[in-house]
């Protein structure tokens, strides 16, 4: 299976076929080459040490997060620090049981089965996975009618890594057999430049350091934006400029994307204007909102909302999203009219709750 067939989720407004297909080449391999995650990558490097000096396979993993925060592109990596091979599949890929089963039975000892979107596997489906994962076995049913009789088929010990943008949707039958759950976060400015200087280096572009800080500082605390910038930034600075990335070729290229300055999109502003004005900054249910800018309420909640939540421009409650005060400042529009106020004190008291 190719890379680019492991991205499942919608293009976003700056993004390109050929950026998913990119992702591949742009795929740190090692573990080196991974910026930011700290703290995982040290509880992964003991693990992964542990495992090998034992003999043993590691424990099954599962990664959480946002998209484009490099959930596959870690498990690609820890295959490649254990030396084993990585199948790799998806939740929504695996319709029937005997499916899993099958590919279950042809995994090699030690092998990574890396089921991506986890979340999205039906029940019968993971209901094959709890024998799998706990006992290495797979329960299959010989024959039909009354001679018909449960077989039980030992399997090699393998690790399963499970990647999901969904972590509430694991149902917890799952999420108890994992050995470990890492939640990624939002990169910081000297991981993302650390991800644009390589990624620069990777595809030969010629960027100086405010040039990488300026992409770094407007990437949305994420690595795939980083990437996407980046390439986009490249292709203006050869046709526009003389091919070297300063910052304010950067300020440029991302300006005529209409990406603002926190590197916020025409989305991101289409729906923080639109809780504003339509809405008096909410409380607003998620489908409501949606509908309103005219887009799925799943990929709002998935791609937009996550860094939006991140850096309090917007917050969830049990009524619905509201505006925060940030967001308000960001637009340029002042909070103590009486609507945004309303909704100010509507989100503290139900934060209260
Ligand atoms: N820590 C990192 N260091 C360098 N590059 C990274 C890092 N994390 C991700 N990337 C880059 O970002 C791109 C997106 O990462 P990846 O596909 O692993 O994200 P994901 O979390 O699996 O996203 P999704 O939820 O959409 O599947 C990769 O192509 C990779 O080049
Ligand atoms: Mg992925």
């Amino acid at each position: 299976m190719p890379d680019s067939a492991e991205r499942t989720g919608p293009l976003t407004p700056v993004e390109t076929l050929e950026d998913v297909e990119h992702e591949t080449s742009l795929r740190p391999r090692r573990l080196e080459q991974y910026f930011g995650q700290e703290r995982i990558k040290e509880s992964l490097r003991i693990a992964i040490e542990a495992a090998r000096q034992r003999g043993e396979p590691l424990d099954h993993l599962l990664f959480h997060g946002p998209p484009g925060l490099g959930k596959t592109t870690l498990s690609m990596i820890v295959a490649a620090e254990m030396g084993v091979s990585i199948r790799i599949t998806s939740g929504p890929a695996i319709e029937r049981a005997g499916d899993l089963a099958s590919l279950l039975t042809s995994l090699q000892p030690g092998d990574i089965l890396f089921i991506d979107e986890i979340h999205r596997l039906s029940l019968p489906v993971e209901e094959v996975l709890y024998p799998a994962m706990e006992d290495f076995a797979v329960d299959i049913m010989l024959g039909k009618g009354p001679k018909a009789r449960d077989v039980r088929l030992k399997l090699n010990r393998f690790t399963l890594i499970g990647a999901t943008t969904r972590f509430s949707l694991v149902s917890q039958p799952l999420r108890d057999r994992f050995g470990a759950a890492y939640r990624m976060d939002f990169y910081d400015e000297d991981a993302l430049r650390a991800i644009v200087a390589r990624s620069s280096g990777v595809l030969g572009c010629r960027i100086e350091p405010d040039g990488i800080a300026e992409i770094a500082r407007r990437s949305r605390g994420t690595a795939r934006v980083a990437n996407r910038l980046l390439r986009r930034v490249r292709d203006y600075a050869e046709v526009r400029a003389d091919g070297v990335i300063t910052s304010s070729v950067a300020d440029e290229a991302l300006a005529q994307l209409s990406i603002d300055d926190l590197g916020l999109d025409q989305m991101d502003r289409d729906l923080l204007s639109v809780l504003a004005e339509r809405f008096g900054g909410g409380p607003v249910g998620l489908e409501t909102l949606a509908a309103a800018i005219s887009e799925e309420a799943d990929t709002i909640m998935d791609v937009y909302e996550p860094y939006l939540l991140k850096i309090g421009f917007l917050q969830r409650t049990p009524r619905g999203r509201v505006l925060g005060r940030p967001g308000y400042e960001h637009l340029g529009i002042d909070p103590s009219t009486r609507s945004a106020q309303a909704s100010l004190f509507t989100a503290q008291a139900l934060e209260g709750e």
